[in-house]
């Protein structure tokens, strides 16, 4: 695993079961998600107003939006309900003794 790829964001049993934490990391803010022991990553920030995802509310893998009630698939960021029509940006989770990394490109 490449350091240069590959940033260290937090412990992963901070991010809790069926639920969604934010964090700011290298200047992005980022919603942590854990799904059936999943964790995945997206921008935190809705694409459709400046609402913080993880004041939203996580049902299954789709995260509703705490203004419009929006809804984005966590796994790909797809937008899948109104209205939200522009998807999230998702960052690759890697998960490392106990540590998850995100992948945060440019
Ligand atoms: Fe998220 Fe409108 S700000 S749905």
């Amino acid at each position: 695993m490449s350091d240069l790829h590959w940033t260290d964001a937090t412990d992963a049993s901070s991010v809790p079961e069926d639920d969604v934490i934010g964090l700011q990391l290298a200047g992005h803010d980022i919603a942590l998600y854990k799904v059936e022991g999943d964790i995945f990553a997206t921008d935190n920030i809705c694409t459709h107003g400046h609402a913080r995802l993880c004041d939203g509310f996580l049902e299954g893998h789709e995260i509703e939006c705490p203004m419009h009630q929006g809804r984005f698939d966590v796994r790909d960021g797809r937008a899948t309900c109104a209205p939200v029509t522009e998807d999230l940006r998702r960052y690759p989770v890697r998960i490392e003794n106990g540590r998850v990394f995100l992948q945060l490109g440019s």
